[in-house]
């Protein structure tokens, strides 16, 4: 039932670029490997010309860069981290630079195949310690960009490590220690796409092509200043809550318009934000326009599954299919956030210091702000949680409907939210993030959606699986709070997570109640959702299962978003092949505000 043939073609699909001199329009394919090695074409996308009127009288096309984010056709040997280049305005402060072909790429899209061996040296042209990690990728721990690998400034990191995931759509970042929220969010970043023989049949029966209907989107946020550039100043509340930008990006560009054949496109959507969550979906003609979800984080679901939205929190990808065979040249779909409570304010349950979560005194407690946060703080203390505490909890201290009795949970406008910035969309606003205009009649051989996916089994779970425990909550420790897991902030020399044998366990990670949603990532492993419970409402009503799953927990995972309240079980098989000597990984929660403060504990894998 998923299935829909459509005759799809894949017309050459353009970004448009904005010039600041005279808008005049000109395109440049920024993935595609063809654009590697041409300078930008100077070309009117006459194509495009008679739909500038649907952006009204004053038709200002904003546009994708075609050197940032840009597929290259092979592994740099060298990629640089630096600031950007004098006279480069439109790229943020921070880059990742490559030489290909004679021309700059920043922030490249690397693609790769299974099994390729990957060397690569990283500079670090910052005026300090940087080192890249791969998010997502199995790799040894020292390629794995463990921030006690980091390079001093002017120092290097040579990485060699052979990919062993299956395809899917991961990406790299910084790493370093204490410094990953500053660097990513002043630009830091890049697609790192890993394909297989499967991935490419499946390419084929779709009919898209990287780079033209196949389209890896980072959809991310920033703080800036008037003059539009990045500026990273976080306050003590973001430090807390994580910072929300003002403003939004994809492709580290702001309202851009990109162009998309009349075909099935496959967007990778990534949320490369440092904390806000994105509820993504799709806007046709004032209407929701629904899309097939096929992968997540590490590859495939089992099949298609047909949705309206998706949560994406820091880290998360969704790959998704839109059907736009049949739609009208020129129509434009919007790329939007749909609103959701952001939940920031489960803190300001502290007052009703019991726990009991959803209590009519809980809920009558405003829906988040600043000052509730603040005057939570004594109880907060009390909300120090202890790992006996955490499995309390996971066992039936609160039900589904107690959850469901949590008032606060209906939707709100914005400004409410915990730090909502000066301007610009607070978390959970409606706001559209990029335009999709749809172009080209179709030619070609048409695309189809089929009905299975090249996914990997389902874990065959025992009950002799031992079960670990994290809980996550906001910890007094004197004056200050931290965010911990089993009250604990990471220590770079400790190693709190002993996983003594290569086997497989289910990880159970508990959300204090008085909290807000964590996105807790693992690196090393990809892992499979065995099942949620105490999930809010806004997450039951997309549940698929009687686990308590929603579709994203369908296919293998690396980030997990953990709502206030909520229980996730997953399972991770350690048995997975590393050298044997002992492997230092990572397990944190990729608001990465929160990770610089300390909610990461290192996992020792014997
Ligand atoms: Cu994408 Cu340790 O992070
Ligand atoms: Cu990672
Ligand atoms: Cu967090």
């Amino acid at each position: 039932m998923n299935t829909e043939p459509d005759t799809i073609s894949i017309s050459r699909r353009r970004f448009l670029r904005w010039t600041a001199t005279g808008g005049l329009l000109l395109a440049v394919t920024p993935l595609a490997y063809a654009a590697i090695g041409q300078s930008t074409p100077a070309v009117v996308n006459a194509a495009l010309g008679n739909h500038d009127m649907h952006a009204g009288p004053a038709p200002v096309r904003k546009v994708f860069r075609n050197d940032l984010y840009a597929a290259i056709p092979r592994v740099p040997e060298t990629l640089t981290v630096m600031p950007r280049p004098a006279g480069e305005e439109g790229l943020p402060p921070l880059v990742y630079a490559a030489q290909v072909e004679g021309r700059t790429v920043y922030n490249p899209t690397l693609v790769l195949r299974t099994g390729q061996r990957v060397q690569l040296k990283m500079h670090n042209a910052l005026a300090e310690p940087t080192i890249v990690h791969w998010h997502g990728i199995d790799c040894d721990w020292r390629q794995a960009g463990h921030p006690s690998y980091q390079a001093a400034p002017g120092g290097t990191y040579q990485y060699d490590f052979t990919i062993s995931n299956r395809a899917g759509t991961f990406w790299y970042h910084p790493h370093p220690h204490g410094l990953t929220a500053k660097q990513a969010h002043q630009g830091l970043a890049g697609f790192f796409i890993v394909r297989d023989a499967e991935e490419e049949s499946l390419a084929r029966q779709l009919g898209v092509i990287l780079g033209q209907s196949d389209l890896p989107l980072v959809l991310h946020d920033r703080r800036t200043d008037t003059s539009g550039d990045a500026v990273y100043a976080p306050t003590a509340t973001d430090k807390e809550m994580g910072l929300i930008g003002n403003t939004i990006l994809c492709n580290g560009v702001k309202g851009g318009i990109l162009d998309v054949p009349r075909s099935l496109v496959r967007l990778r959507l990534l949320n490369g934000s440092n904390a806000r969550i994105f509820r993504v979906g799709f806007d046709m003609a004032g209407k929701p326009l629904p899309f097939h979800l096929i992968a997540v984080d590490g590859g495939f679901l089992p099949r298609p599954h047909a949705m309206q939205w998706v949560f994406l929190s820091p880290g998360e990808r969704a790959e998704v299919v839109l059907d736009l065979a049949q739609v009208e040249p020129g129509t434009a779909i919007t790329l939007v956030n749909r609103p959701f409570d952001s939940m920031h304010a489960e803190g300001g349950h502290g007052a009703d210091a019991s726990g009991s979560h959803g209590s009519p005194a809980g809920a009558s407690i405003p829906a988040g702000n600043a000052g509730a946060h603040g005057a939570a703080e004594g109880a907060h203390g009390a909300s120090a949680n202890t790992p006996s505490h955490g499995s309390d909890q996971s066992t039936s201290s609160h039900g589904g409907s107690a959850h469901d009795a949590s008032a606060d949970t209906s939707p709100h406008g914005g400004g409410a939210h915990g730090s909502p910035p000066a301007s610009g969309p607070a978390e959970g606003d409606a706001f559209s993030i990029v335009q999709l205009l749809v172009t080209s009649p179709a030619k070609g051989a048409p695309g189809v959606l089929p009905q299975s996916l090249p996914s990997r089994p389902e874990p065959r779970v025992k009950s002799s699986t031992p079960v670990r425990r994290f809980t996550l909550a906001l910890t007094q420790h004197g004056t200050t709070r931290h965010w911990t897991m089993n009250g604990l902030t990471f220590d770079m020399k400790a190693t709190p997570v002993v996983v003594e044998k290569r086997m497989p366990e289910i990880w159970e990670i508990i959300n204090d109640a008085k909290s807000m949603p964590h996105p807790m990532h693992l690196h090393g492993y990809l892992f499979a959702v065995l099942g949620r419970s105490n999930s809010p409402a806004q997450v039951t009503e997309g549940g698929v299962d009687a686990q308590g799953r929603i579709p994203t927990d369908l296919g293998p995972k690396d980030t997990i978003l953990v709502w206030p309240g909520e229980t996730v079980r997953i399972h991770v098989d350690f048995g997975q092949g590393y050298p044997t000597e002992a492997q230092t990984f990572l397990f944190h929660c990729h608001n990465l505000e929160h990770e610089d403060a300390g909610m990461m504990l290192n996992v020792l894998v014997k």
